[in-house]
């Protein structure tokens, strides 16, 4: 791999450092930490939250972490294949050999995935997307008054379902599912409507599982049924 750029031992500044500890092991792991086993497979991720503005200095959002979009990002471009990332505002580092589409709202995110979903031979949408934005935008930071305020919402597009409807052939469609209550039988539902191929649900009540930590339980169902996983790292689920 290349130098890194900077002050160099010799005075000079430019292309000749060592690169960070942590660039030259994702090189290895990419090399040879993995089976190749998705080289020429064009894959879309989304993760993360979206914003949707109120006024100028505020917006709806969630907890979204994108911890589990981008390991799954990772490992996809691990395995060889070509990967664009959508990514809602998130605190983590954008992941190396991964093309990053960062999006502010539910909108957004429907046109970057839109505008790329043709390509993709598989798409798995990890982000949590509002499912209602604020109906007006104010241009103009909102005072405050005495009396209780309230804030008109409209739904946005269903992104997952748009792509379930304009599927191509041969195209793999992955969504995710939070549950609190019928994890099964909600996440199976949203299988046939979404006509998605796979739903990666997990419950919210199960201890280590969904948007707060480095963990997560899923359940990975398909048309075939339903595979419970253990307790794991957002990067073996991935
Ligand atoms: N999703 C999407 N576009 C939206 C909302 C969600 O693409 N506007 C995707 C998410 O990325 C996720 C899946 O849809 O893959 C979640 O399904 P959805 O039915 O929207 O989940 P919930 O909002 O949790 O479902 P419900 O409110 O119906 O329980």
């Amino acid at each position: 791999i290349r130098p890194a750029s900077g002050y160099l031992a010799c005075g000079d500044t430019g292309a000749g450092k060592m690169p960070e500890p942590e660039t030259l092991f994702e090189y290895i792991l990419r090399t040879v930490g993995y089976p190749k086993d998705m080289v020429g497979k064009k894959v879309l991720i989304t993760a993360g939250p979206t914003g949707e503005a109120i006024d100028p200095v505020r917006y709806i959002t969630n907890h979204s972490t994108g911890k589990m979009g981008y390991a799954i990002a990772k490992a996809a471009a691990y395995r060889g294949a070509e990967v664009t990332l959508v990514t809602g505002p998130v605190a983590i580092k954008p992941p190396m050999f991964v093309k990053v589409v960062p999006v502010e709202s539910a909108e957004d995110m429907f046109q970057a995935v839109t505008e790329r979903s043709e390509w993709a031979d598989i798409i798995i949408k990890a982000a949590a997307v509002a499912d209602y934005r604020p109906a007006t935008v104010s241009s103009e930071k909102i005072k405050k008054s005495d009396d209780q305020m309230s804030i008109g919402l409209e739904r946005t597009q269903d992104i997952l379902g748009y792509l379930g409807a304009h599927k191509r052939d041969g195209q793999f469609l992955c969504g995710f599912a939070m549950e609190t209550q019928d994890l099964l039988e909600n996440a199976s539902q949203k299988l046939k409507k979404k006509n998605a191929d796979m739903i990666v649900a997990n419950n919210l009540k199960v201890t280590g599982a969904g948007f707060a930590g480095d963990t997560n339980v899923v359940t990975l169902i398909t048309e075939n049924g339903a595979e419970e996983q253990e307790l794991m790292s957002k990067e073996e689920v991935a």
